[in-house]
């Protein structure tokens, strides 16, 4: 059949198509259906522990074959897991064929800010003799989710990957994500794909080793996800604020569940799990978070630059006069309860942050596009900035702090 075939057997063939005919070419709409997959379960690698093995569908030899990447901060405060992860493979052996020993990565922001990290894996992918259909399991903490997740977008255009979230912000927010990226040329997450995993299993036995920084970072996601989504779900973060610092797993896992589910659900039901549209109604505080971290070189951590991104557009609200004095200080001080600090000294070099916003807008495409809040749980796109007041909404962290 010609490509500019317009006879109406091949309109027949293609009715479930939108199709344009130009003078010389083919126009069409077509659509794909994914699977995502969150699940939630204590001690992943426990023998007895099914949810691995119910996730993984043989491929050769009635096996299924698979890889393990494993983020360096959870090796070095777990020092049994790689035994642990072992003994599970061997006594699945009759349906799992693991590629290779364990491979530790390393963790934090650093894979992905150093590209010979990504190229390492690339190479293990390719000694391992990996196919599309194998899986590439991956555990650790948002960075090496990011960059693991990455190589494994690249390899044979994909292989299945199963992310084991380590953080309390991956569980609460990143794994959930479709976005595998890493950092390059002073942007964050400048180069990645959309890729929806094969599985995310959120372990909440994974997350006693954290420190106790790491631990609190995740709860500016849960708190952002609140203010875009959820009145009820702030109220019940504002109760439990010194739940949270003091390391109750319970009170923390319900609040970290709510959050990751709403994630989920901005994927699986939005309309634009591949950000093809102007807003990023998830992205509240990022303009300014993602470019404090650049700034800081890493120094601030996602969480914390996120907890401070939130603090300066929600100042900018209260001063644009679309949020109210009392609901700006119930953030504020949820924020500073949880144990944000809310200023960092590079904040001083202001016009340097604002660039943040062109950075934002040019990673969207062009037309700016934040979210703004008018009150808890009631979130608007504004697409303009006024500078003058976002200048005073950082010089009232300044003041503050
Ligand atoms: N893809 C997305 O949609 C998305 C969304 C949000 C954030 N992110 C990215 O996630 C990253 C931040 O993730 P993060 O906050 O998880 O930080 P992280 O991945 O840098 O981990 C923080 C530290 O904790 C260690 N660690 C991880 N799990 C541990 C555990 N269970 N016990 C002890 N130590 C552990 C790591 O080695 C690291 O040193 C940033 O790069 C951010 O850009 C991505
Ligand atoms: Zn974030």
């Amino acid at each position: 059949m010609r490509y500019d075939d317009n006879s109406l057997d091949y309109q027949k063939n293609q009715t479930h198509l939108q199709k344009k005919v130009y003078p010389a070419g083919l126009e069409a709409t077509f659509s794909l259906e994914y699977k995502h997959r969150l699940m939630f379960t204590r001690n992943v690698f426990d023998p007895d522990n099914s949810l691995l093995l119910d996730l993984l569908e043989p491929t050769r030899d009635n096996k299924a074959k698979v890889a393990v990447f494993i983020d360096s901060g959870v090796v070095n405060t777990n020092s049994m897991l790689i035994d642990q992860i072992n003994a599970f493979m061997q006594g699945h052996a009759s349906q799992i064929e693991l590629a290779s020993d364990v491979q530790v990565v390393p963790g934090s922001e650093e894979i992905k800010n150093v590209h010979r990290n990504v190229e390492l894996i690339l190479k293990d992918v390719s000694q391992f003799g990996l196919c599309r259909k194998s899986y590439v399991i991956v555990i650790g903490g948002g960075a090496v989710l990011d960059a693991v997740g990455f190589a494994v977008s690249m390899a044979h255009r994909g292989i299945r990957l199963i992310r084991v979230a380590t953080t309390t912000m991956s569980q609460s927010d990143s794994a959930m994500g479709v976005k595998n990226s890493i950092n390059a040329f002073e942007k964050k997450n400048f180069l990645g794909f959309f890729t929806v995993p094969w599985a995310v299993i959120n372990d909440e036995s994974l997350l006693k080793s954290l420190s106790d920084r790491d631990w609190v970072q995740g709860f500016s996601e849960v708190v952002k996800v609140a203010l875009l989504k959820d009145k009820d779900l702030f109220g019940r973060i504002e109760e439990h604020t010194a739940h949270i610092r003091d390391r109750n797993v319970p009170a923390a896992v319900s609040l970290i569940r709510e959050s990751a589910k709403y994630h989920f659900e901005h994927i699986t039901l939005n309309g634009d799990p591949f950000e093809l549209q102007d807003a990023r109604p998830l992205d509240f505080g990022h303009w300014s978070a993602h470019k404090l971290e650049q700034m800081t070189h890493f120094e601030l951590g996602h969480g914390e630059a996120v907890a401070i991104g939130l603090a300066i557009d929600t100042t900018y609200a209260n001063l644009m006069g679309w949020l109210s004095d009392s609901e700006h200080h119930r953030i504020i001080t949820t924020l500073q309860q949880l144990g944000f600090k809310l200023f960092h000294p590079v904040m001083e070099h202001t016009s340097y942050l604002l660039k943040g916003l062109d950075e934002f807008r040019e990673h969207l495409g062009g037309k700016l596009t934040i979210p703004m809040l008018r009150g808890i749980g009631e979130p608007f796109d504004v697409h303009e900035i006024d500078t003058e007041q976002m200048r005073n909404a950082i010089t009232y962290l300044a003041d503050l702090s």
